[in-house]
């Protein structure tokens, strides 16, 4: 009975305040898996135009397993947590040449992609096929500790997850996640954030002066000459020396920069 009833819920909720969102028009794997890595870290308000130019200039797995470093980090740069761009080109690398441009429908198989995690994967999967995975996202979380936990604290996901399961539509998870999402980021506005009291419950971390900051800053620079003497660089972060050889060490290692003594290159 409390199943029907929260499942009546939130289905009234979408009837009424669905959100139409450019990756809830199609179901192309591609285009899903972009949008699903833009929004791990970032709000949807700042994903949508991101989306819609990177789709535009990268249409496909062929077309982004093809492009220059320096054109990706173009389109990403303001989105933030970069990484994610390079995550995408080495997937897209990955379908076309290990897969033969076929998407694997396996949320086991694209767990095992960089980037992908056990929910973006089975968020993939559930969007692009229609299949019922159970998983959990920061929107979803909200939505069941605020409905079956009030008043408690430190719920882990663990403890969510039967309650994912049951309530759960076997017949359109597709559309059941958009409104279990659509009414988690209602929640965020009407209520005192409910994640507060989930065990996993993290905010973002400060960006001012952050090793973050000072790579998207090196990015910035390197992408638009797309190499740089290691001396002039280096003059742009002389009082943060510390923060500027870490990220340069972070940098190289995840294949975004070739190092010299001299010359520092954008792979
Ligand atoms: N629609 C599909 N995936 C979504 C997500 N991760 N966040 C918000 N809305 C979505």
């Amino acid at each position: 009975m409390a199943v029907k009833e929260f499942q009546k819920t939130i289905w009234d909720f979408y009837r009424k305040n669905g959100r139409k969102l450019p990756w809830r028009e199609t179901k192309d794997p591609y285009k899903i898996l972009v949008s699903e890595i833009m929004l791990q870290q970032t709000q949807v308000v700042r994903v949508l135009p991101k989306y819609e130019e990177f789709i535009k200039t990268f249409p496909d797995f062929f077309v982004l397993s093809q492009a220059s470093l320096s054109s990706i980090l173009r389109i990403w740069s303001g989105l933030g947590y970069n990484r994610r761009a390079l995550y995408l080109q080495k997937i897209a690398r990955l379908i076309e040449i290990e897969h033969k441009g076929k998407f694997p429908q396996d949320p086991k198989i694209l767990e095992q992609f960089p980037g992908i995690g056990t929910a973006t994967a089975r968020s993939i999967v559930v969007f692009s096929f229609n299949v019922p995975y159970a998983f959990i996202e920061t929107n979803i979380r909200r939505v069941f500790i605020h409905r079956f936990f009030e008043g408690q604290t430190d719920v882990g996901d663990k403890e969510l997850c039967p309650f994912i399961r049951q309530t759960l539509d076997q017949k359109n998870p597709r559309q059941w996640y958009y409104a279990l999402m659509d009414y988690g980021s209602y929640l965020a506005k009407q209520v005192e954030n409910p994640n507060q009291k989930s065990k996993h419950y993290t905010k973002q971390s400060k960006f001012k002066g952050s090793l973050r900051q000072t790579r998207g800053n090196i990015l910035k620079i390197i992408s638009k000459e797309k190499r740089v003497f290691y001396n002039k660089l280096f003059s742009e972060f002389q009082d943060k020396e510390d923060l500027f050889k870490k990220a340069l060490a972070q940098l190289e290692r995840e294949g975004f920069l070739q190092i010299t003594k001299r010359i520092i290159k954008l792979r």
